[in-house]
């Protein structure tokens, strides 16, 4: 059995700060106040029971937009792991009328005695979500394409973006653009050899990456997209607009260029496959995160550090020595620029060590029309280093399209 709950709450005019915005404490209090309406109302457990507590060991949180006194909300709850005496549980609050998300939160919950002691984690809990974990909501997907399995997030509904990402990255890169763009139905697989995608032994390409993206299109039944490109993730959208123009209604690109590599670059892919050769992708992490952020990040942003290094350790050897080929193979896409028809945008960091300003300025001045926007604060992965920012220049591109 499979359970996400979801429960109805207002927001109270106590919830909020002086500003009247729903305050930090009062929306973990809603997260709490949910899962025990669902726990009281579902499977029976007296609120309140003494015989065991149920205490918040870990909390992550993150917080997109904010909610006011007399909004509606939608909590829902998942459990996403259960072990002896913990378990985890994936919360998500977000605005009853329009479905935007205004926080999600992972709470690890030790089950305790009077006395302090860890107990079992109580039946009450197995009974109402199942003994087994639940899907966590828009969990991921495995779909074939091209006879390999690639993993995929699908969320909401609405015309739809694929979100390619960058190397050595995976689809978490854009969850908060996929938390926040509601309205839109957002597509973020993980490219072949890279997250949880199956890792073949050959068809590494920039052409083969776009073949993959319009198998994955087509299987979900869908004509035209707008493609959202980050780095890498960049080459692939003006891979896909050279060959497939009519798959692709609107080109976003975040930290990317047309260029192909020079010979130093190229140089310098070799010399990355042979470290990932000899130390694994491990041995890549602190050479790249290094040069993917933005000093400020760096300093700052402790979590977006560890994403960054999370994702870089879990990507397979094979999937990354393949993605450098691939990018050193590249053909210069110069060529094809000043025949885009389609809208579009281009991000650039303002402290990008990878892609300098002018590059990507280059890039949008070659394309007709094309938007182009800075972000101040963002390295080269701007989805992770300037969330919010990116979200609304995204977002109102997005409206101006519709
Ligand atoms: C990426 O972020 O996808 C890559 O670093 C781009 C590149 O190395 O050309």
């Amino acid at each position: 059995m499979t359970t996400t709950h979801s429960i109805d709450l207002l927001v109270y005019p106590d919830d909020c700060d002086s500003h009247g915005h729903l305050s930090s404490p009062s929306l973990l209090q809603l997260f709490e106040r949910a899962l025990w309406e669902a726990v009281a109302r579902g499977s029976g457990l007296r609120v309140g029971d003494s015989r065991v507590s149920l205490t918040i060991r870990k909390a992550t949180l993150d917080r997109y937009e904010s909610a006011n006194a007399g909004d509606v909300v939608t909590v829902e709850t998942a459990l996403t792991h259960i072990a002896e005496s913990t378990f985890t549980l994936q919360q998500r609050v977000r605005h009853t009328k329009n479905e935007a998300m205004i926080a999600e939160g992972d709470f690890l919950v030790a089950c305790i005695d009077q006395n302090g002691d860890a107990v079992d984690v109580p039946e009450t809990i197995t009974r109402l979500f199942g003994a087994r974990p639940s899907m966590r909501p828009g969990e991921t997907q495995t779909l074939a394409v091209r006879g390999n399995a690639v993993a995929v997030d699908i969320h909401g509904d609405g015309s739809p973006i694929l979100f390619v990402h960058g190397f050595p990255l995976d689809r978490t890169v854009w969850k908060h653009l996929i938390a926040t763009l509601n309205g839109w139905k957002r597509i973020a697989p993980d490219l072949r050899g890279m997250g949880l995608s199956e890792v073949p032994e050959d068809g590494y390409a920039i052409s083969e990456y776009a073949d993959d993206m319009i198998a994955l299109l087509d299987t979900l039944h869908l004509e035209q997209t707008v493609v959202c490109g980050l780095s890498m993730g960049g080459y692939v959208a003006l891979d896909l607009i050279r060959r497939y123009p009519d798959r692709v209604g609107a080109l976003i690109l975040i930290n990317t260029r047309s260029g192909a590599d020079d010979d130093p670059t190229r140089e310098g892919r070799e010399e990355m496959i042979s470290l990932i050769e000899r130390e694994g992708t491990e041995g890549l992490s602190d050479l790249m995160i290094g040069r993917l952020l933005g000093e400020s990040s760096l300093a700052a942003m402790p979590q977006v550090v560890d994403h960054l290094g999370t994702m870089i350790c879990r990507t397979p050897t094979a999937g990354a020595v393949g993605a450098l080929r691939a990018m050193r193979d590249r053909r210069d896409a110069a060529d094809i620029l000043g025949g885009i028809q389609v809208p579009t945008l281009v991000v650039a960091g303002m402290n990008d060590r990878l892609i300098p300003l002018r590059t990507a300025r280059t890039l949008a001045d070659q394309i007709p029309g094309a938007q182009f926007t800075q972000i101040p604060e963002a390295g080269h992965l701007t989805p992770l280093e300037q969330p919010i920012a990116l979200s609304r220049v995204v977002r109102e591109f997005l409206e101006a399209l519709s």
